[in-house]
């Protein structure tokens, strides 16, 4: 038996693609996790499998060998763990095998950070087992370097919840911030089931960035207004005002490009049943949306996703970042 770590998925409520540029997003943890269970193993392979993916595959000498599933699909998955991984037995000197198995909730591809919650909790896992005393702005690094190498240019915002938890400001200049907010902010998550890239997604919007400077920075401004007026309205518990910013800040992501047909159904959906506010979440493409409302509505704006085609699912927000669940 090896050692058990665990990490929560999050949602982004503010501030998703401008946070890549430098603008504040607000983020938090909420209660779906990966999980991950690392051992030792003779030899120096490391053994990757995803449990709820039915994936395997192994890493030795620089040779890969699927196991299980599409062998393209095996590499792709596991690039970012196995990059994790042998950065922190090279860091530590430690000239080992292992194995890695990963369990998650989370959905995949939706924009919930299941990636980066994978990665944080193998770290943490390893960290564990070879009993590392790495810190956790050790594990966010470590795991937000593999991030990178997958994801292009990352913010860094994925691995930082996964890791701390909580609700955060987060900033590229400035790091990440606890931020006070009510436990109750009431919420539904719709996954339309479109899976897709934040690296696509990412670059999609760095296109428009650079092309249309002078048209794109007063909604970089916009975006930065929007985060620092819900920063008091989490405060206050003022939902309307959140639903309000919330619909602002789709409104940017439409134009920026990154929200689709199947998001779109979901939020005017949601809208039109109560919603005090919806928009897309994380990359978009695809992926999930999320919805504010009255708790009282909450079970109408739910329904209202489902009759659109959505899967919707509560989540409550967790103070729980990467902990080990089994040492
Ligand atoms: C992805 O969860 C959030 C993006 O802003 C990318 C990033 O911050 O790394 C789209």
């Amino acid at each position: 038996m090896g050692v058990v770590a665990s990490a929560p998925a999050k949602i982004i409520l503010f501030g998703e693609h401008f946070v890549v540029y430098g603008e504040p997003a607000i983020v938090l943890a909420i209660d779906k996790r990966a999980y991950a269970e690392v051992a030792c193993l003779e030899g120096k392979r490391l053994h990757f499998r995803s449990a709820n993916l039915n994936l395997a595959g192994s890493f030795e000498n620089g040779v890969f060998k699927e196991e299980q599933g599409d062998a393209k699909e095996v590499k792709l998955k596991f690039e970012p763990v196995k990059l994790a991984v042998e950065k922190i037995l090279k860091t530590y000197k430690k000239d080992i095998g292992l194995d890695v198995e990963i369990n998650s909730d989370i959905p995949v591809a939706a924009g919930l950070g299941s990636s980066a919650a994978v990665v944080t909790a193998v770290t943490a896992a390893v960290n564990a087992l070879l009993d590392l005393k790495m810190s956790k702005d050790e594990v966010f690094r470590v795991t937000y370097e593999a991030e990178k190498v997958v994801h292009g240019t990352p913010s860094g915002v994925d691995p930082a919840i996964s890791t701390f938890g909580g609700t955060l400001l987060f900033q590229i200049d400035t790091g990440f911030k606890p931020l006070e907010a009510k436990t109750d902010i009431p919420l539904v998550i719709g996954d339309t089931g479109v899976e897709r890239s934040t690296r696509i997604q990412v670059e999609k919007v760095r296109k428009i960035m650079n092309n249309y400077p002078r048209v794109i920075d007063p909604l970089k401004k916009t975006a930065r207004e929007i985060v620092l007026r819900a920063i008091d309205a989490l405060r206050e518990n003022d939902l309307e005002t959140l639903g309000v910013l919330m619909n602002i800040n789709q409104a940017l992501l439409y134009g920026i490009g990154v929200s689709d047909e199947s998001l779109e159904w979901l939020i005017n959906a949601a809208r039109k049943a109560g919603a005090l506010g919806a928009k897309l979440t994380g990359a978009g493409g695809g992926g999930c949306m999320i919805a504010l409302s009255n708790s009282e509505k909450l079970e109408q704006v739910s329904e209202a996703i489902l009759r659109a085609g959505g899967r919707p699912f509560k989540a409550r927000k967790t103070d729980e970042g990467v902990k080990i669940e089994r040492s």
